[in-house]
C-alpha cells in the first residue's frame, strides 16, 4: 500500500515580491568560502510552487535501495497533504514564536534531565519555569515543519503526521474522540476498522516503556492509558494527548510491519497543525526509531530535508547500507540524556575560516540535532563571533544590514536582486571532523526579500544546549545510525 499524496494544492502564485529588474548586485563565484542563495526559492510560502509531487516509487537521486523510502514534505509546502490554505498559513512571527516556545521547552527537558549543570543557570531556570514543566517528552506548538504519510491498521488508513526527533512516542488521534480532538484534514483513524489493532495491556512490558518519555496508568479495564503533556502551547493553554497505547500494522512505503506500537489519542489538544498527529523518533524505547532498531532489522533511520519547500525529500528506514552516499559522520553521544540525539559542535566556520571560539564554549552545554526545531540555536559566546564574521562577510559583498525581523538580528534587504545571490560560506563543525556546510537556503531565513536574515539566534545563556535546527539541514541526508551510535551527512546539493 502506497500513501500517496491524492490532493495537490496549487498554491495562488504570490506576486514575485519586490524582484525588481535589477541586476543582482552580489559578486560572486561559489567556492568554498562562498555559496549561492535563489532568492525566490527561499521565500516561504513557495514561489516556484512544483506541478507535481512524486510518490515513493517516483523520487530520483538514487540513494538508497535496501530501506523503505517514503516521501517528506514541508507542511506549507504545495506538496503538503494538508489543505494549507493562505488563511491557515501561519505569519513568519507566529513561526518563529513557535520555534522559541520548542527550543525553551528543549531546554527546560534536557535541564531536569542532566546534571551538568552550573549554579547560574540552576537559579535562573528555577525561578522562571520550575513549577509548570513536567519531564515529559514532545514539543510545544508548531511540531516540525516536515510531514510523513503512513498507513496504518489492515486495510491501512493513511495518516500525515510530522516528523519529531525531539519525542519518542509516536501518536495519532482516534475515533472516537472520548473528549475532543483539534481539528485535523484527514479522517480520524478509527481502530475499529483495522482487523491488527490490539490495545496493549498495562501488564505488559511495553506498557512500562512509557515511563521513560511519558506517563503512563492503568485504566479500570486493565488496559495501559499513554498521557503525553507538551510544554505550555503559549497561549495560556497547555497542549497534550492521551489515550490508549496500542498496537496495529504499521505501513511504511510499500513495507508493512506487525505491532507497532503507538497512541491511539482519545482526548486530544493543542495546536499540532492539522495534521494527524506526530511520529516520535527520539531515543527512547517508544520511538519508532527503538521499534525498528529493536524489531524490524532497521538499525537506522535517515531523512533529507529539501532545500526548497516546494520540493519532495525523502525519509528512509533500514538496515545499515541503506543510505549509499557518503556520508560524513560524528559520535551520536547516547550519555547525554534521553530522547534527544546529542552531537558534540566543535567550530563553526565562516567564509572558510575557524572562528576562535573557545572549545569550552561548546562543551558548557553540549549540542542536540533536531529536525523540529527551525532555527540554529547557538551559544552567546559562539554566536556573537559569528554574526559579525557573517556582518563583515556580507558587507565585503556589498550587501546593506537592515533592520531586524522579531527574534533574528542580523537581516538584509535583497530586494531588486534576481536569481542567485552570494552568501559567505556557514559550516558548523562536530566531532571527529565531520562538517555540515550549510547549503545557501538555509544561511538566510527570508521572511521578505526586503528582510533576508542570518537564520541562526543565541541562547540566553551559554549554559543552555546549542541545537542545530532543519533549516541548515536542508539539502543534506542526515542519518542517524542507532546500531553504530553515529550521526551522518552528506550533501545532496540542490535537492533530495
Ligand atoms: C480497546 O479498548 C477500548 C476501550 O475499552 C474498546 O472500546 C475497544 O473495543 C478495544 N479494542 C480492541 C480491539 O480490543
Ligand atoms: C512498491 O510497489 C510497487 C508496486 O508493487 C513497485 O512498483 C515499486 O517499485 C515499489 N516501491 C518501492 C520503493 O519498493
Ligand atoms: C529498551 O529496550 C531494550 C530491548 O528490549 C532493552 O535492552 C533496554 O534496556 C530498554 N531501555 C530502556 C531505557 O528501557
Ligand atoms: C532481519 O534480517 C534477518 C537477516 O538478514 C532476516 O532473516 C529477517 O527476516 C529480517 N527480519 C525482518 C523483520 O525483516
Ligand atoms: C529595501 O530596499 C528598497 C530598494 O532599495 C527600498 O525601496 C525599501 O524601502 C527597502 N526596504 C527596507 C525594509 O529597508
Amino acid at each position: 500500500m502506497i500513501c500517496c499524496h491524492g490532493r495537490l494544492f496549487l498554491l495562488l502564485a504570490v506576486a514575485a515580491s519586490g524582484a525588481g529588474a535589477a541586476p543582482a548586485a552580489a559578486p560572486g563565484p561559489s567556492g568554498s568560502s562562498h555559496v549561492e542563495l535563489d532568492i525566490m526559492e527561499s521565500l516561504l510560502p513557495a514561489a516556484g510552487a512544483s506541478s507535481s509531487c512524486p510518490t515513493s516509487q517516483e523520487l530520483k537521486h538514487g540513494i538508497p535501495a535496501v530501506g523503505t523510502r517514503m516521501p517528506l514534505v514541508h507542511r506549507h509546502g504545495p506538496c503538503s497533504p494538508l489543505a494549507d490554505t493562505e488563511r491557515r498559513r501561519p505569519s513568519h512571527t507566529d513561526i518563529l514564536a513557535a520555534d522559541q516556545r520548542r527550543v525553551e521547552h528543549i531546554h527546560r527537558r534536557v535541564f531536569h534531565t542532566t546534571t551538568t549543570t552550573g549554579p547560574r543557570r540552576h537559579r535562573r531556570k528555577l525561578m522562571s519555569t520550575a513549577s509548570a514543566l513536567p519531564t515529559l517528552s514532545g514539543n510545544g506548538r508548531g511540531t516540525s515543519n516536515y510531514l510523513v504519510t503512513i498507513g496504518l491498521g489492515v486495510p491501512a488508513a493513511c495518516v500525515t503526521v510530522a516528523l519529531d526527533t525531539g519525542s519518542d512516542t509516536t501518536w495519532v488521534q482516534c475515533n472516537p474522540c472520548v473528549d475532543y480532538c483539534y481539528p485535523q484534514d484527514e479522517p480520524l483513524f478509527t481502530p475499529a476498522k483495522s482487523s491488527t489493532y490490539t490495545n496493549i495491556s498495562c501488564t505488559s512490558s511495553y506498557c512500562s516503556d512509557l515511563s521513560y518519555s511519558s506517563s503512563s496508568y492503568c485504566n479500570r479495564g486493565g488496559l495501559c492509558i499513554y498521557q503525553i503533556e507538551y510544554g505550555d502551547d503559549g497561549d495560556g493553554g497547555r497542549s497534550f494527548t492521551v489515550g490508549y497505547y496500542a498496537h496495529d500494522t504499521l505501513t511504511l512505503a510499500n513495507d508493512s510491519f506487525r505491532e507497532f506500537r503507538f497512541g491511539c489519542g482519545e482526548k486530544n489538544s493543542g495546536l499540532f497543525g492539522h495534521v494527524s498527529g506526530v511520529m516520535g523518533l527520539g531515543r527512547g524505547n517508544t520511538s519508532l526509531a527503538m521499534q525498528a532498531y529493536y524489531g524490524m532489522n532497521g538499525s537506522v533511520f535517515a531523512y533529507c530535508l529539501p532545500g526548497k519547500d516546494s520540493d519532495t525529500g525523502f525519509m528512509v528506514f533500514g538496515p545499515p547500507g541503506s543510505i549509499d552516499a557518503s556520508l560524513d559522520e560524528t559520535p551520536m553521544l547516547t550519555g547525554d540524556g534521553p530522547t534527544f540525539y546529542y552531537v558534540r559542535l566543535t567550530g563553526i566556520k565562516v567564509g572558510g575560516h575557524l572562528l576562535p571560539i573557545p572549545a569550552s564554549v561548546f562543551s558548557a552545554a553540549g549540542a542536540l540535532i533536531d529536525s523540529g526545531t527551525t532555527i540554529t540555536r547557538l551559544p552567546p559566546s559562539a554566536y556573537a563571533p559569528l554574526r559579525s564574521a557573517f556582518a563583515a562577510g556580507m558587507a565585503r559583498l556589498g550587501y546593506r544590514e537592515t533592520s531586524g525581523f522579531y527574534s533574528l538580528d542580523t537581516c538584509y534587504n535583497l530586494t531588486g536582486l534576481k536569481g542567485k545571490v552570494a552568501l559567505p560560506a556557514v559550516s558548523l563543525v562536530f566531532q571527529g571532523g565531520a562538517s555540515l556546510d550549510v547549503h545557501g537556503s538555509g544561511i538566510l531565513y527570508v521572511p521578505d526579500v526586503s528582510q533576508a536574515c542570518l537564520a541562526f539566534q543565541p541562547n540566553e545563556d551559554d549554559a543552555d544546549v546549542a541545537i542545530v535546527g532543519s533549516m541548515q539541514q536542508k539539502s543534506y541526508i542526515v542519518l542517524y545510525d542507532i546500531g553504530r551510535k553515529v550521526v551522518g551527512f552528506a550533501n545532496v546539493g540542490v535537492g533530495c
